[in-house]
């Protein structure tokens, strides 16, 4: 595949409007340094279609919910998510399932779909049931801390036993320190594996976590375990189809990295604006309290009851996307707009910009969960003005397990806290890579008698 511009393209990518900022580095540090005021300056100066050039390539930027479409749903199959993805997380993470493309993607999908399931997804509520109280507890005692880094370390945890079904102790360990290596690096700003840099570091975890995977799986062919490492070995489609085991490792890994930062960061979002909304805490805590839970254990079926925490959650999401961004690169020429896009070319869409852009939501930065409601216009608005988990043949696998996991959190979180901020607090988040609270996000949990 043709993985630049040529001279020729250079030229028809020059007939759509924008620039390429400063010598080499172009509009890069621009981007880094407030990717959303600098989209709203190129969209304000160009158009919803523009030119850029940052990371050393030109790209173009899409922008609205008809380019989200257009995109997303590629029903012409335009563009290629693993030459998109991969300067970025290509050499950590490589072959996991947002790396592939097309016929290829579709059949390692349709297999891995299987770990996602209502059965599965029921073993793995259970366990995230099991662990939350001693966390919740443990957040409660501490009292004031720093949500951010303690939600992360969650997550960290969740990853060993509800992905991998490992207990807690010097294996798990030696997993979370290889992982953690592993998803600094993908955001390292140096590239080459130098002795001493963050992505050395990384290719050594990624190194230790092929060689520990690769020794588990015989023992998980025929286990009953439920986590979700278990699971991709045991996955098959209706043909019988199943993964090698280099591709359960490359697909495990992936998956754990997927879900990490990006539960890590919506919850933060969620407890935030809970912090900031005193009376949407309650409307949850209150809609919590009807279910009538047994030890704050959530059951599978019960989940769906939890309709205004559905609504916080897609608003906490809205607000801050934890992926504000998806690139493609074209792997033909791309009409759009009346603007050719040459083959080759790095194309994005802004989640970000579009979760704010003040001509789709009003007063945009405003925590309204009911703008999901019916009543909230939920069903007349564009299906791609809302774009936290992608859409179409690369939209989020594990969205059910988001929802479930920040539900859960919630049932055992809100009975027993009030979630409070301190005075006259707010927040500045961090967009790159993903989105993030700069001071760790201050919070006390003040026990409710
Ligand atoms: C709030 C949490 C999450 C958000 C916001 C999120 C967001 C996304 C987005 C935007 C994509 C598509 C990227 C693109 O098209 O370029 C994606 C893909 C994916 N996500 Fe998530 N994700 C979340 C949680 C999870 C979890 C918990 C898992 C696994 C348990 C997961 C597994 C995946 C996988 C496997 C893909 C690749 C799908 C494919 O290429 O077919 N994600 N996610």
């Amino acid at each position: 595949m043709n993985a630049s511009v040529d001279s020729a393209d250079a030229g028809a990518l020059k007939e759509i409007p924008g620039e390429r900022g400063l010598p080499i580095i172009g509009n890069t540090l621009d981007l880094l340094k407030d990717p959303v005021a600098f989209g709203k300056r190129m969209r304000a100066k160009y158009g919803d279609i523009y030119r850029t050039r940052t990371f050393l390539r030109d790209n173009v930027t899409m922008l609205g919910p008809d380019a989200n479409e257009f995109f997303l749903m590629d029903k012409a199959k335009n563009f290629s998510s693993e030459q998109g993805w991969s300067p970025y997380i290509g050499k950590l993470f490589p072959r996991g399932l947002m790396l592939l493309d097309f016929d290829e993607h579709k059949a390692h999908r349709h297999i891995m779909a299987a770990a996602f399931k209502t059965g599965p997804m029921k073993g793995y509520l259970e366990r995230l049931n099991d662990d939350m109280p001693a966390r919740i507890k443990a957040w409660g005692d501490t009292g004031h801390f720093e949500f951010y880094p303690a939600i992360k370390e969650l997550s960290l945890d969740m990853a060993t036993t509800v992905f991998l079904g490992l207990e807690p102790g010097p294996e798990s360990q030696k997993v979370n320190d290889a992982l953690t290596d592993m998803v600094a690096a993908s955001v390292a700003i140096i590239r080459k594996p130098l002795p001493g840099t963050m992505i050395a570091r990384g290719i050594r975890g990624r190194k230790f976590m092929v060689d520990f995977l690769g020794k588990l799986i015989p023992e998980r062919r025929d286990s009953k375990q439920t986590d979700i490492f278990t699971q991709l070995v045991q996955a098959s489609d209706e043909d019988g189809n199943r993964f090698t085991d280099q591709e359960v490792i490359d697909h495990m890994i992936f998956l754990w990295m997927a879900a990490h930062d990006t539960i890590t960061s919506s919850v933060t979002t969620l407890v935030y604006e809970l912090g900031r909304h005193s009376d949407w805490q309650e409307k949850l805590r209150a809609e919590i309290s009807d279910l009538g839970l047994n030890d704050d254990r959530l059951p599978y079926e019960k989940m769906k009851d939890l309709v205004l925490t559905d609504y916080a959650f897609k608003e906490a999401l809205r607000i801050n996307p934890p992926v504000p961004a998806m690139p493609r690169e074209a792997v033909r020429d791309v009409e759009f707009d009346g603007y050719r896009i040459p083959k080759g070319t790095i194309v994005g869409i802004s989640t970000v910009g579009t979760h704010r852009d003040a001509d789709i939501w009003k007063d945009p930065l405003d925590f309204d969960p009911m703008r999901f409601s019916p009543e909230g216009g939920v069903k007349e608005r564009h299906r791609y003005a809302w774009i936290p988990f992608g859409g179409g043949a690369h939209m989020c696998l594990g969205l059910h397990f988001a929802y479930m996991q920040a539900k859960v959190i919630m049932a055992h979180l809100l009975p027993h806290y009030d979630i409070v901020l301190p005075e006259g607090y707010s927040t500045k988040f961090q967009i790159m890579p993903l989105i993030k609270p700069v001071d760790g996000l201050p919070v006390t949990l003040k026990a409710i008698k």
